[in-house]
């Protein structure tokens, strides 16, 4: 499973790709917005911290195929090579998306809710398709039931297409779809902290660093001794 930051703060996308083996960034009007800044100025500035390999998703802004597939275009020539182009899934989205992937752009359908959705997406030609789990949960439905059927309905009909499932509020949701395969996940700076952050794992670490200071001396390492 690929694993991408939903964020825009440079500061903790910088701490991140620093600590984590991250694919790259994801992005989208609203965690932009949250910035305060230029959104473009933080997409430019996005894909200079992550270097050209790394993968950056940007969302276009209009809802009609025409203005969308102008926006999908001004996006990839701003972000160049590894751009996914965001675009909701709705009936002009789906058109935007068939007339991109004839061009060669890259396209997620995003805003998923529903599996149909993102059957429609799929089969217009996105390369991802991304639902929203928590927002399904906070629906009454299960968010992670309906990315696994859409999972299910990808394979069954050999889309190329994958999930890149999003919209998570814990790490419990983000395992149960990493168990299940997905193609990728996006998480907030604060859910992917959480997949380590527990405190048996720093107890065990801390008594491993106590431990060989009792042997040691404080604060001497292998390399001290060696
Ligand atoms: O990019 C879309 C998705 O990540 C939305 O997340 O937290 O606004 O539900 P959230």
């Amino acid at each position: 499973m690929k694993l991408f930051i939903d964020d825009a703060n440079v500061k903790e996308i910088r701490r991140l790709i620093d600590l984590y083996p991250i694919d790259g960034v994801t992005t989208n009007p609203t965690i932009l917005s949250k910035t305060g800044r230029n959104p473009i100025e933080v997409l430019k500035e996005i894909r200079e911290i992550i270097g050209p390999e790394k993968t950056i998703f940007a969302q276009a802004i209009p809802v009609e195929a025409k203005a969308i597939i102008r926006d999908a275009h001004a996006i990839v020539k701003l972000l160049s090579e590894n751009t996914i182009v965001k675009i909701p899934s709705i009936p002009e989205g789906f058109k935007a998306i068939r007339m991109l992937k004839e061009e060669g752009i890259h396209t997620c359908g995003t805003v998923v809710y529903t599996p149909l959705q993102a059957y429609l997406a799929a089969k217009a030609g996105a390369d991802y398709v991304a639902p929203y789990v928590n927002r399904i949960d906070n629906m009454g439905y299960d968010g992670v039931q309906v990315v696994q059927k859409i999972q299910d309905i990808l394979t069954l009909h050999n889309f190329d297409t994958e999930i890149l499932a999003a919209s998570f509020k814990n790490s419990n949701q983000v395992l149960a779809l990493c168990e299940y395969g997905i193609g990728a996940a996006t998480c907030a700076p604060s859910v992917i902290d959480a997949f380590v952050k527990n405190i048996a794992i720093d107890g065990a670490v801390n008594d491993f660093i106590n431990d060989f200071a009792k042997a040691a001396g404080e604060g001497k390492t292998m390399y001290d001794l060696i």
